[in-house]
């Protein structure tokens, strides 16, 4: 753990994993040798990947991000007339673009909290919160990077005296399988004090032919950003996999309400990975699970908070419940 003060109301805490996470070596020795085959969705995100996770919410299809927004932009206020945050504290900021929303509510309230990003692209996080604190003068930010997944309990908070609003926005929740989700709400919810509050975005269950669309765009920016993986694969273990004998698949599954996302090959071919000292033979047909994205009912979102000692404050939704952006508070 470090601390820098980058200027008068910016500081960047660097936070130490508190568990050791799996690299990508790992990750590839295990869910590729596996079958079915399948690799965590966090290596999509290269320069190259981000760049077409941004190209895909712009398409017509993906509607989370678009929903999401809406919903942000309609509800700040109410959401910061109710909390009163001393703190907002964001897990995966990224640019921050969402939060603006929070913090022009905030500017319009006269309320002037502290804003936590903790994010594991440092550069995006801290150009961000630079270009926050010139807008708003009453900023501080504390920004800090680190992976969130290697735990929530060492961060250096501010403690639970003063009321903070706890964020967890993108629908991001839904990239976890059930007992990952709750594992990862239970750390969440330990941080959390009686008076404090949690703001998440859920994606909902609706037609799967919208669904399906939207992980499947015409334009062909999810299909890209799947294969974009392949790359990744092959620049950090020195792989000769060629993406081209893959095909992009997007599929429902209902009894687990998620959409699966798929790298297909077409063509039986042998893969090497040389930084693992091994290869493997890919059949024809043969798929790697690339992502789950879970979708949820209003009842699940209940069921979800419940377990983890939650219950919901404020429960706002996109159109006709396509989207939910929950405020949920410690079940007392
Ligand atoms: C950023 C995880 C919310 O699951 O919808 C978008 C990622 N994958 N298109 C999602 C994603 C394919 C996205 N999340």
């Amino acid at each position: 753990m470090s601390r820098d003060v980058l200027s008068t109301r910016l500081v960047h805490h660097r936070v130490a994993p508190l568990r050791r996470v799996p690299d990508l070596a790992e990750d590839a020795r295990m869910g590729l040798m596996e079958r079915p085959r399948w690799l965590p969705p966090k290596y999509f995100y290269d320069a190259r990947g981000s760049q077409l996770f941004e190209a895909i919410c712009d398409t017509p299809e993906y509607y989370p991000t678009r929903a999401e927004a809406a919903v942000l932009a309609a509800e700040s206020r109410r959401v910061i007339e109710r909390v009163r945050p001393a703190h907002i504290i964001e897990l995966g900021s990224g640019s921050a673009r969402k939060t603006r929303c929070l913090l022009a509510a905030c500017d319009a309230l006269g309320v002037h909290p502290r804003y936590w990003p903790f994010e594991v692209s440092t550069q995006i996080m801290i150009d961000s919160a630079e270009q926050l604190i010139a807008d708003y003068d009453w900023l501080h930010v504390e920004a800090m990077s680190g992976d969130y997944t290697a735990g929530l309990a060492h961060l250096p908070l501010p403690a639970e005296a003063a009321r903070r609003l706890f964020v967890f926005l993108g629908g991001t929740l839904g990239n976890f399988d059930p007992a990952q989700a709750d594992a990862f709400m239970a750390e969440i919810v330990a941080l959390m004090g009686p008076g404090d509050a949690l703001l998440i975005g859920l994606d909902r269950v609706k037609d799967v032919a919208v669904l399906e669309a939207a992980y499947d765009d015409a334009a062909g920016y999810t299909a890209a950003f799947n294969k974009n993986v392949l790359n990744v694969l092959n620049r950090t273990l020195d792989g000769d996999i060629s993406p081209d004998l893959y095909r992009h698949q997007a599929v429902f599954n209902r009894p687990l309400s998620r959409i699966e996302m798929r790298l297909i090959a077409e063509q039986p071919h042998r893969v090497h990975l040389e930084a693992l000292g091994r290869g493997f033979d890919m059949a024809a047909g043969e798929s790697i699970l690339t992502e789950i994205s879970r979708k949820f009912s209003r009842d699940d979102i209940a069921s979800l908070l419940a377990r983890a000692g939650l219950r919901e404050a404020e429960h706002f939704e996109y159109g006709t419940g396509d989207y939910s952006l929950v405020l949920a508070v410690p079940d007392v």
